[in-house]
């Protein structure tokens, strides 16, 4: 796995716990907030977005990513996720398919506790043989 310094992973959750506090979920009333990193040292904060018809709900990670994309990034390096909850919180498998399409498969991804304890997992830990583009293109 890439290495991360503790002090950067510590940065990280700061900011992803600042991204937190933006969180709108009248219902669930389960925070989230997410911190990805690009190659370039940028960072891209996402908090959760919930909706009365609770499908159209986005995740932080989510958030995060679109943002970071629509802005024309196309390279990440980590991924720091905390929420309100006692146990790490782990990317859900939405979110996990769309970290697959624009994450190396080894990008470590930061699951928090809501004191800020935290470990680290490779992406491809999480979603093991994610379907990506390369499987559509070699069927061309
Ligand atoms: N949620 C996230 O934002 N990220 C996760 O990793 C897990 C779940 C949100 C979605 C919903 O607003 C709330 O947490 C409860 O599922």
């Amino acid at each position: 796995m890439k290495q991360l310094h503790e002090f950067e992973i510590k940065k990280m959750l700061r900011l992803a716990d600042e991204a937190r506090e933006k969180a709108y979920v009248p219902y669930s009333g389960f925070h989230v907030g997410a911190c990805l990193k690009t190659g370039s040292g940028a960072y891209y904060l996402g908090c959760n977005i919930e909706n009365a018809s609770y499908t159209p709900t986005n995740c932080a990670e989510r958030t995060a990513m679109f943002k970071a994309v629509y802005e024309g990034e196309r390279d990440f390096e980590a991924i720091a996720i905390i929420s309100d909850g006692i146990n790490y919180v782990a990317p859900c498998g939405v979110c996990r398919q769309v970290l697959a399409e624009f994450c190396p498969p080894d990008m470590p991804v930061i699951c928090a506790d809501r004191d800020g304890n935290y470990e680290v997992h490779e992406l491809r830990e999480l979603i093991p043989m994610a379907f990506t583009k390369k499987d559509i293109d070699d069927s061309k």
